[in-house]
């Protein structure tokens, strides 16, 4: 797998292979990866076929951390992350050093101003701010035709299609399926910092929403009993939020219907972990 670092080499090499016509599909990673990853890596493949050109950009990024956030133990191993995308087909790896990526005057920002607003923006200001503009960043560098994003992310894709729409980036965007361990938690690279405590506690997540799905099945219901239902199945975990939204618009729904998105984040220990589902 090539490797590139720097970022006026690596807008050359893109430009040229733009030229050519070759189609080029961005797989944007924070690294430390993960079956999830994998899956998004793999789909890519096939819709780059055999000519087009895989991208995955692996970057820690710092603007879309909080001050208190684990910005600095977040894992980032390197020299697997490499290995994986080079048996998974992976041609381009773009790993920029911070330095390069912000100017340490950095005074522009994309900042997306209303699908922003609650759920995970609530909790983690700036955080899209931080990844819109780093997204935007990457499509500007690496010129993709199409990125693809994981649905377990699920306000940050729904974010990031506005921008696309708002922007004008020429880029097309897909959402792949949250992939899950065994016991239907979420991937995440954050899961490798739960106990083995909470390792065995973190499946009520999915149970719990699993749960609401079906409680909906039949018949709308007020989101506050569908939240308290939810709630009742985390006893021990920290609620930040649970919320009942518009599956496009992410607006708050004050009854629970089928189609809506219910989105959660909680914390076990000092692990913040999120999960959403379709009604
Ligand atoms: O989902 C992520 O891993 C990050 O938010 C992204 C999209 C790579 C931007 O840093």
């Amino acid at each position: 797998v090539k490797m590139l670092t720097r970022i006026p080499e690596t807008v050359r090499w893109f430009r040229k292979r733009r030229a050519a016509g070759r189609r080029i599909v961005l797989v944007p990673t924070m690294g430390a990866m993960h079956a999830g990853h994998l899956r998004l890596i793999r789909r890519a493949r096939v819709l780059a076929g055999r000519r087009g050109i895989l991208a995955v950009s692996l970057f820690v990024n710092p603007a879309q951390f909080g001050p208190r956030e684990d910005f600095r133990r977040y894992p980032r191993p390197i020299r697997r992350d490499r290995a994986l995308c080079r048996i998974s087909g992976v041609d381009v790896l773009f790993a920029p050093r911070s330095s390069s990526m912000y100017a340490g005057d950095a005074s522009t920002w994309v900042d997306e101003t209303r699908l922003s607003r609650g759920l995970c923006g609530r909790s983690r200001p700036g955080h899209f701010r931080g990844v819109c503009t780093i997204v935007a960043k990457l499509f500007h560098i690496v010129t993709p035709d199409l990125a693809i994003f994981g649905r377990k992310d699920f306000q940050q894709a729904a974010i990031i299609r506005r921008m696309i729409r708002d922007l004008n980036f020429p880029v097309r965007l897909v959402v792949a399926p949250t992939v899950r361990e065994k016991t239907g938690l979420a991937c995440s690279s954050r899961n490798t910092h739960l106990t083995p405590a909470a390792n065995r506690k973190a499946p009520a997540i999915r149970q719990a929403l699993l749960e609401a799905r079906h409680a909906v099945h039949r018949r709308p219901m007020a989101a506050s009993r569908l939240r308290a239902i939810i709630r009742r199945r985390l006893r021990g975990f920290r609620i930040d939020y649970i919320e009942v939204v518009d599956a496009t618009t992410l607006e708050p729904r004050k009854t629970a219907r089928s189609r809506n998105c219910v989105a959660l984040a909680a914390h076990l220990g000092n692990v913040r972990l999120i999960d959403n589902i379709i009604l």
